[in-house]
């Protein structure tokens, strides 16, 4: 799977505003999703954030107990995180091919990451990183869209290509990958409230 150019190039916009966006978002964070993902592990799990960003979740994933290894491919919000979490575990690749062994986690957050991913790749993604997961929660949120890659001029990042999908497919994606206990919510975004809607899904995994 290549990655799009549209992706590059919205990934190359957190490389130069990585910093902003860290402070735009740092106090907007889904605290309770956070403790409801950690209600579904146990204590010390190993879990993988992917597309962690400037380390948005991973103290909070962190501070309830759990071992959250952050991936992204910008390295600009991974020089971010890594001023936060001097010690942390923290890995630039992308979300198709990760270096990591199946099974090796215990829980899979992930955040707006399918926000610069075409739509036609969001399935093949997903059932990759299931592969990852021996069992264990699963947090998805996304843009509530029906846009494919298309321009957005966001306030803080420019110029990036975004995809969304709707709540109802957020939920097939999920329910026919067996994930069990899945709620899934609309919700408004954390900066521009309900012009910009997400589709929040937790769910629980298990072989
Ligand atoms: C919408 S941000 C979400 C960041 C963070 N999870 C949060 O909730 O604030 C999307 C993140 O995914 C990363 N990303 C986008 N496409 C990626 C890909 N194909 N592989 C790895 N990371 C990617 C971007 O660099 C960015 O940090």
């Amino acid at each position: 799977m290549d990655l799009d150019e549209r992706t590059l190039s919205s990934v190359a916009a957190y490389d130069e505003h990585a910093r902003e966006y860290q402070e735009a978002l740092r106090l907007k964070r889904p605290q309770a999703d956070v403790r409801r993902f950690a209600a579904f592990a146990k204590r010390h799990d190993l879990v993988l954030d992917v597309g962690c960003g400037p380390a948005s979740d991973l103290r909070l994933l962190r501070d309830v107990g759990l071992h959250p290894v952050g991936v992204d491919l910008s390295m600009g919000v991974l020089r971010e995180a890594r001023m936060l979490l001097p010690r942390h575990p923290l890995v630039q690749a992308p979300l198709h091919r990760l270096p990591f062994r199946s099974h090796a986690f215990n829980g899979l957050w992930c955040s707006g990451s399918f926000t610069h991913l075409p739509r036609d790749q969001w399935r093949r993604t997903f059932v990759g990183l299931l592969d990852l997961l021996e069992s264990g929660p699963v947090y998805f949120s996304c843009l509530r869209a029906t846009a494919d890659l298309e321009p957005y001029d966001d306030p803080v990042l420019g110029r990036v290509h975004v995809s969304g999908a709707a709540e109802q497919e957020v939920e097939a994606l999920l329910a026919s990958h067996g994930l069990q206990d899945l709620t899934v919510e609309v919700r408004p975004d954390p900066l521009l409230d309900r012009r910009r809607p997400w589709v929040v899904a937790l769910g629980r995994f298990e072989r």
